[in-house]
């Protein structure tokens, strides 16, 4: 793959849960030696704090008080030589591995869809990506925390394929998960993320809409290098 010479650009890759966002905009990132930041780690760490803090459970959610203690909240990356990507601290502690359990993925909805919570992380996102240069996945990354993105992706599929992805994503990474509570999170959450007040999941006219229903992984990922390349070297000739 050749890259082009390239000034730096925002690249914004929103959809639904398990589409497989974050491990395109990861290698992106890597290969266009880009900034990767993944918000829907940042949402599932407040939801983490949220419940550590005793703030929300099955019986209550107790968001003005979440919302009183954000500023309490400090969220960064830290590059992970093993893994090699960014893993996500809170407070300085390492929450990479508690973020991704199926009990965060059942209050993260909830969590994010708080109008306060949504402006603290928005306010972060567009600090770290306020040099260009970023690959930012989530749900509001083009309709909302950069609305002028050079390239943006929206990604879809069956809610089935999808809960079969995550669960063998889990299932790797040890956990004891059935597919029936899976696929019914998955359902939930596109429910909640797309219907919510607040910057709800929506594609902008202006995103590359790509169903990944049929494809496999690295033809899902050319489609996205693919459109990088074109924009960074468009780019480059407007420029000469
Ligand atoms: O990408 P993910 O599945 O890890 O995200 C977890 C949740 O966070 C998702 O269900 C909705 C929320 N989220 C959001 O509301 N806005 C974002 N930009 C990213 C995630």
């Amino acid at each position: 793959m050749e890259k082009a010479k390239n000034d730096k650009i925002t690249i914004a890759i929103d959809g639904y849960a398990s589409t497989g966002k974050s491990t395109v905009a990861k290698r992106l990132a890597k290969e266009l030696k880009y900034i990767y930041v993944d918000t829907g780690a940042m949402y599932r760490a407040v939801t983490y704090f949220a419940l550590q803090n005793d703030l929300i459970n099955k019986n209550y959610f107790k968001e003005k008080e979440l919302i009183e203690r954000l500023p309490e909240i400090d969220l960064t990356f830290h590059f992970n030589q093993i893994t090699e990507t960014n893993d996500i601290y809170l407070n300085a502690a390492n929450v990479e591995k508690e973020i991704r359990s199926l009990e965060v993925s059942h209050y993260v909805s909830p969590v994010s869809a708080i109008a306060e919570v949504r402006e603290y992380l928005v306010k972060l996102q567009r600090e770290m990506g306020k040099n260009k240069g970023v690959v930012m996945d989530g749900r509001d990354i083009g309709s909302v925390v950069f609305p002028d993105a050079e390239l943006k992706i929206f990604f879809t599929a069956e809610a089935k394929v999808r809960a079969e992805r995550r669960l063998l994503e889990l299932q790797e990474k040890g956990e004891k998960v059935d597919f029936d509570s899976i696929y019914q999170n998955v359902l939930d959450r596109d429910r909640i993320d797309s219907s919510r007040k607040e910057s709800p999941l929506i594609k902008t006219e202006d995103a590359f809409e790509i169903d990944v229903t049929c494809i496999n992984k690295e033809e899902q990922y050319q489609k996205v290098w693919e459109l990088a390349q074109n924009i960074l070297i468009a780019k480059t000739k407007t420029r000469k």
